[in-house]
């Protein structure tokens, strides 16, 4: 009898986090996290230097806890880098996000997996998934600046963190290191016995043999289980197929409901990407953009002109330089305070909403040049 009661209390559910109580107060709490500010002034975010030596302004960058999370971005980081004439950014590597970047200033060249893109200031050019990378300043004079964002958190949150350290220019402070055969540095030994071993991820290393020579991969797939088999091969050669720049010019503007817009990267003009979208959209002097609302994320550089946002009835300034971050589900609308010069921005989106099903535009209001869009 006794028993009986023991395992009838055993069987008894437990009552948590399944309360629509608690589902509200998760999503209320959600809801403030994402409400910090929306502009990031250039001149407040301070310039470091990365580990590669090369200048960085940190505009989003992932804090790695949740706790430190200032910005109401979380599927993008966004930050800017300048590449002296002649040298490169960051050394060859590689890892398991995606980028993609705009080219402020400067000319020069990618190469990725030992194909070469040519770049030039205007022009947005990606990073596909683990593609082994490195960007080139190809001036004698000039420096390179660049905007780029990288989907990095998303990765992490999916336990998918790998970054392939091919080199580093210098030994960090607390570090001596590791000499290989020939004397040359091999990696570094920290302090605390920690240890940093360059070179190529060998498990990716051997995904890419299997993909590009396995049999099994190139076989018509007979059944579902197959279907998986292949795809490793399909996914392999579209990152490779993809034309991994989009000159600017090459893009026509259009006059559409939202304003004057080139719709740089997106699913019908294919990069290789797989999570972003980019455009550039241009506002008249005096005027302002059309109005809506996504559960997309979306951030802009303002590259030219000054104005505001409005974001649910709030207005956030703005100028060339400062970084605007759209939270998923806000109303939102940009305005050109100048009534002499255009603005100019250039937006990344991330197209994780659009691939969990919520990539629709709610359009709440026409930009007063193009009502209901140009054909
Ligand atoms: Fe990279
Ligand atoms: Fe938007």
């Amino acid at each position: 009898m006794e028993r009986e009661l023991e395992r009838t209390k055993e069987k008894e559910p437990l009552a948590f986090f399944d309360s629509p109580r608690e589902r509200l107060e998760w999503d209320i709490s959600m809801r403030r996290r994402i409400m910090g500010p929306r502009v990031v002034k250039s001149d407040s975010i301070p310039w470091v230097t990365s580990s590669t030596d090369r200048l960085h302004k940190q505009f989003i960058w992932p804090p790695w806890q949740e706790t430190q999370y200032k910005w109401p971005i979380r599927t993008m980081f966004a930050a800017e880098q300048v590449i002296p004439p002649r040298q490169t950014a960051a050394l060859r590597h590689r890892h398991y996000n995606e980028a993609i970047f705009y080219v402020i200033e400067g000319k020069g060249h990618e190469i990725h997996d030992g194909i070469r893109y040519d770049w030039e200031a205007g022009d947005i050019y990606t990073i596909p998934v683990y593609a082994d990378h490195q960007h080139l300043n190809d001036s004698d004079t000039q420096p390179a600046r660049l905007f780029f964002s990288a989907n990095s958190y998303i990765y992490t949150f999916a336990g998918m963190t790998h970054v392939d350290s091919l080199k580093l220019p210098r030994t960090p402070p607390d570090a001596d290191p590791i000499l290989g055969p020939g004397g040359e540095t091999i990696g570094f030994r920290y302090k605390d016995g920690f240890e940093l071993r360059f070179g190529l991820d060998p498990a990716w290393e051997a995904r890419i043999r299997y993909a590009t020579a396995n049999p099994l991969c190139t076989t018509p797939a007979k059944t579902t289980y197959d279907h998986y088999v292949t795809r490793l091969k399909d996914e392999f050669e579209f990152t490779l197929k993809q034309p991994h720049v989009v000159k600017q010019r090459d893009v026509p503007w259009e006059d559409t409901r939202m304003g004057r817009i080139k719709f740089m990267v997106h699913p019908g003009r294919t990069t290789g990407m797989y999570l972003y979208d980019a455009f550039i959209q241009e506002i008249p002097p005096g005027s302002r953009s059309g109005k809506h609302r996504h559960l997309f994320e979306e951030i802009h550089l303002i590259t030219e002109g000054k104005g505001y946002d409005i974001h649910d009835g709030a207005r956030w300034e703005w100028e060339a330089e400062d970084v605007v971050c759209i939270p998923t589900g806000v109303v939102h609308q940009h305005f050109n305070a100048d009534p002499r010069q255009p603005a100019k921005l250039v937006a990344f989106q991330s197209r994780l909403a659009m691939a969990l099903g919520h990539g629709g535009i709610e359009h709440l209001e026409d930009c007063p040049e193009f009502p209901g869009g140009v054909p």
